[in-house]
């Protein structure tokens, strides 16, 4: 296992390019399954999470192999075996997107239910509702998730999700898309990577309105065909190495993002007082002497995105006065929290609410990462500490951080990976 070592208070400058997106990249190599064939995928993130799809896509008889320049190539058999295993799905809940697919392609599934996860209890009855609208049967049995459509194919309809759910838009969008006839759902969730889904099924030769908006329309085909698709880059990535710049005395460019995808931050960290300036190619954030101190809410897209709610607290630790933030998307996000009190920073958590009471500084320590975007913070006030911060278990930042070490240190970073 492998830990990473930080030595802070190094001012940062330069130029660090984001990877695709990870969660683009797992709907969309899930969506292969809708049509027999090569499909290639670009701008594919070398990420951990990625490699448990690829070996999850494998179990069922797929193809799946690196290709040149980031690419994942999938060729995806007649016949499948529309299984995906408790050891594969427990290691990455959103394994349960093949859900969609294996219904649609062919007719039954037999998914383990994604256990619990350090950030909230995450269940997946929104997906399994709307499947059922769609005609599927599903029980669960054994910690699986039994489905079968007994017509054989699913029948378009309209579904109203209870709440946004970004997974759960995905995997029935794309379960309807080889539906009978038209399908609306509505209360869908409008993340630039369900967008990215709708674009890549659309090229597959699917009849999709709507995507990126709360009501979604598919008119069912027949059948679809093998796609080549570059997913977007990394929005998560980018805010990570955004917030990275806005720390004091700091000024990164941040190239290969997309601008729109980034508003709801770009605003925080405009009134924290950062210098935020679009330049050719992406985007430059400077830090001023002190943050001020801003008060954040997540919400779904495009509101402040939750995966971002905890580097965004590395930042407003050091604020000059308290700043509120509320987690409105999941119930237990504040593990970072404990950790960054032993890096010195003083927050009180009451609930979904937390009060960051802007300090002077941070002081580096051993800290342990508990999921991938605590991590992720936890690294960012490394770099913002005085002396030394071990970072351990950083698989958790290897699942959507590709070699972060090695995308920071030409920013000036004092960072290494060492063996635990
Ligand atoms: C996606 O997870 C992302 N993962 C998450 O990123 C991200 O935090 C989340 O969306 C919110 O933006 C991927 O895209 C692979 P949700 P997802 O369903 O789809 C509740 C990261 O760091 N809910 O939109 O699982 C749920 O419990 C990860 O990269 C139900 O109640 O999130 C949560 O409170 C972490 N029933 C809320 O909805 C359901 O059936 C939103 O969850 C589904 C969800």
């Amino acid at each position: 296992m492998d830990k990473i070592l930080i030595e802070g208070g190094v001012p940062l400058h330069g130029t660090v390019a984001v990877s695709g997106a990870k969660n683009a990249a797992l709907p969309v190599m899930a969506a292969a399954l809708l049509a027999e064939g090569d499909h290639r995928i670009g701008n594919v993130p070398d990420l951990a999470d990625v490699r448990t799809l690829s070996r999850l896509l494998a179990h069922m008889g797929c193809r799946v192999e690196r290709g040149a320049g980031g690419s994942v190539e999938v060729r995806v058999p007649r016949d499948a075996s529309p299984e995906a295993p408790y050891d594969l799905v427990r290691t990455m809940r959103a394994s349960v997107l093949v859900l969609g697919p294996l219904l649609a392609r062919w007719g039954r599934a037999r998914v383990s239910l994604p256990g619990g996860c350090a950030i909230g209890a995450r269940p997946i009855d929104q997906h399994l509702q709307g499947l059922a609208a769609l005609g599927a049967e599903l029980r669960l049995e054994h910690g699986y998730v039994e489905a079968r459509v007994p017509r054989g194919r699913l029948s378009g309809t309209t579904f109203t999700f209870d709440k946004e759910t970004v997974t759960g838009t995905e995997n029935v969008m794309m379960a309807a898309v080889l539906a009978e006839g038209r399908t609306v759902l509505e209360n869908c969730a409008r993340e630039p990577e369900v967008s990215d889904l709708a674009a890549a099924l659309v090229r597959m030769g699917a009849r999709i309105e709507g995507a990126g908006t709360h009501r979604i329309q598919v008119d069912g085909v027949e059948s679809l065909r093998p796609v080549a698709h570059d997913v977007i880059p990394d929005r998560i990535e980018a805010g990570t190495f955004l917030v990275a710049g806005a720390l004091p005395g700091n000024r990164v460019t941040v190239t290969g993002c997309v601008p729109a995808h980034l508003e709801a931050l770009l605003e925080k960290l405009r009134s924290v007082g950062a210098s935020v300036a679009t330049v050719a190619g992406g985007l430059e954030v400077a830090g001023g002497a002190r943050p001020r101190p801003v008060d954040v809410k997540t919400a779904p897209f495009p509101g402040f995105p939750t995966d971002m709610q905890a580097q965004m607290m590395v930042l407003l630790a050091l604020a000059d006065g308290s700043s509120v933030v509320t987690e409105t998307v999941f119930e237990n996000r504040y593990m970072h929290v404990l950790e960054l009190r032993r890096l010195g920073a003083d927050i009180s958590v009451d609930g979904r609410v937390a009060l960051v009471k802007g300090g002077r500084g941070l002081s580096g320590a051993p800290v342990m990462a508990t999921d991938l975007r605590a991590s992720a913070a936890l690294v960012l006030a490394g770099l913002a500490a005085t002396g030394v911060t071990e970072v351990r278990r950083v698989y958790h930042l290897d699942r959507g951080y590709e070699r972060i070490e090695q995308k920071l240190a030409p920013l000036g970073a004092r960072i290494r990976r060492e063996r635990a």
